[in-house]
């Protein structure tokens, strides 16, 4: 099964919405995919916002009820900031507290999403599939497995997303497919 599905679904409002939100966290921790990052990519930070809740209200309202039924997933917003480095990119990872999540590209411009395999023996990455969003574009991804983001310099990234943290990929797509044009 690819770890990804476009799905026919535009956002309720645009990157404007940035206004309303409030930084909650910024992850830059280094995970075991990563470590051996060469030296001219230049890995960047990202940042999860909350939104106001009527905000988010309105895109959850969005969910069909038979997926909610399975998990309420939270709306956020998850911006990366490329630098003006040559090469930046959000390393390999899998997400925390997440394992996946409806992204509705509110800022895009040809970044490319890969997903890899990770072979615990050998500790090493082998890239499987990739994808690139554009913006006002929708996808449903699975973020359990390890994906990386090849980011444009200086060229924000803005996702407002729907995030499952229990519910699987398949789970939701299975959900999804019953009663969308997925
Ligand atoms: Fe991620």
């Amino acid at each position: 099964m690819s770890p990804f599905l476009k799905i026919d679904w535009k956002a309720p409002f645009g990157r404007e919405i940035i206004k309303y939100a409030k930084l909650q966290h910024r992850f830059t921790k280094t995970q075991k995919y990563n470590k051996n990052l060469a030296d001219e990519y230049t890995s960047v930070p990202t940042e999860a916002l909350t939104l106001p809740n009527h905000y988010a209200d309105q895109i959850i309202s969005m969910v069909p009820a038979s997926v909610k039924a399975l998990e309420v997933p939270q709306a956020y917003l998850i911006r990366m900031t490329a630098t003006d480095a040559l090469q930046p990119v959000l390393p390999a990872h899998v997400d925390y507290n997440r394992t996946c999540g409806i992204n509705f590209y509110l800022e895009a411009d040809g970044e490319k999403t890969h997903y890899y395999e990770w072979d615990r023996e050998l500790k090493s990455l082998t890239e499987t599939e990739t994808f690139v969003a554009a913006q006002g574009d929708c996808w449903l991804i699975d973020t359990s497995i390890p994906h990386s983001v090849t980011l444009k310099p200086n060229q924000q990234r803005l996702i407002l997303t729907l995030s499952f943290s229990h519910t699987s990929f398949p789970e939701v797509v299975a959900r999804l497919r019953r009663v969308c044009n997925v």
